[in-house]
């Protein structure tokens, strides 16, 4: 079969379209056809060296898909072959067939396609922990999402809303801000210096917004901090674009509340991913929310997708089709 796979760490360029040994089904494993890979920002983490590193190379990238159960593995049986499934952070997914542990592992129902299923396991799964546990956002509250435009940012949006809440985006170019507003962002502030936080404040009357999450790199940490009103939280999720570095608790203000937010503390039991994929997929299904697919790309370019999505060029959820 064909996969994508990263020989040593690196750029784009470690990253080659080739033939790859053919997955079994190991007990406690499923082997799907991959219908669709997701593409997440975490995967160009892993590839620039940042995570999977008990992982030895040559390895096959990405973490998350939707597709079909063609074989299943002693003690997998709550998967049948022909199962719609979807799957987040099991790796392997840039290929036409993988080996999944049944723990990654969920069906998908009828009302649910294969690409919006797999589009919204890393980032709805994400967005939805952020929104309703990380800090469960109230009727009434002010948001502030970063790069509102994007995978997580789009859906955290829609959920906030959901949930009662007002959203003000932050985006890096004019061309992101009505993709933001559609999903529901009141307003919509395009920077890339970390200049937005006067901009929040006079947007709420200089009291400043309840909640930031920012996973958008060391620039906008500072300004995020200085948008918040007195006992705001900070959800900080962007381990890939890296952190502001040593901080010192006694130098933050106004009583804040400052969390990094991993994915696998958000659905470190079966029942969480269960559960949240459920709401997600019943939310999508009778379009309570949806999910904007910015980009599909073929198997074969999963490249040229790494390079958009650091490029600052995407919107929405980037997938791609084996
Ligand atoms: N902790 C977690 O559980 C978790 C889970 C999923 C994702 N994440 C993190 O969430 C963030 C978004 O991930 P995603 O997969 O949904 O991707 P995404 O938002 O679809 O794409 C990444 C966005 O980040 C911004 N960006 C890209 N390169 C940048 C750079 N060099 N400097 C600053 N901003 C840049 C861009 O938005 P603008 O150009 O509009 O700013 C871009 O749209 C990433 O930091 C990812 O690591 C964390």
């Amino acid at each position: 079969m064909k996969a994508v796979v990263m020989k040593e760490v690196g750029g784009t360029d470690v990253m080659e379209f080739l033939d790859w040994p053919e997955p079994v089904a190991r007990p406690g494993h499923v082997v799907v056809e991959v219908a669709a890979a997701g593409v997440n920002f975490m995967d160009i983490g892993v590839r620039q060296g940042m995570a999977w590193t008990d992982i030895p190379n040559p390895k096959v990238l990405g973490v998350e898909g939707a597709g079909r159960v063609l074989a299943v593995g002693d003690g997998a049986d709550e998967f049948e072959v022909g199962d719609r499934v979807a799957w987040v952070y099991a790796p392997g997914s840039y290929a036409q067939r993988q080996s999944v542990p049944t723990a990654s592992l969920v069906k998908i129902p009828d009302t649910v396609d294969d690409r919006t299923a797999a589009s919204a396991m890393m980032q709805g799964l994400t967005a939805s922990h952020f929104a309703t546990d990380f800090y469960p956002v109230q009727p009434g509250d002010i948001a502030l999402v970063h790069a509102a435009a994007g995978g997580v940012g789009l859906l955290l949006t829609q959920i906030i809303r959901l949930r009662g809440g007002r959203v003000i985006g932050r985006v890096s170019s004019e061309d992101k801000v009505a993709i933001a507003k559609k999903a529901g962002a009141e307003h919509v502030i395009v920077d890339t210096e970390g200049q937005f936080a006067n901009e929040v404040l006079r947007l709420t009357g200089g009291e400043g917004v309840n909640v930031v999450y920012d996973g958008s790199g060391p620039k906008t940490f500072k300004g995020s901090i200085e948008a918040l009103r007195r006992s705001g939280t900070f959800c900080w999720y962007g381990p890939v674009l890296g952190g502001p570095g040593p901080l010192d608790i006694m130098s933050l203000p106004k009583s804040i509340k400052i969390g990094y937010a991993t994915f696998m503390d958000h659905i470190h039991t079966r029942k969480l991913l269960l559960d949240r994929t459920k709401q997600l997929f019943d939310w999508l299904g009778d379009g309570t929310i949806t999910v904007t697919i910015g980009e599909t790309y073929r198997l074969a370019d999963a490249a040229r997708a790494h390079a958009a999505m650091a490029s600052r060029a995407t919107t929405g959820k980037l997938l791609l089709i084996p």
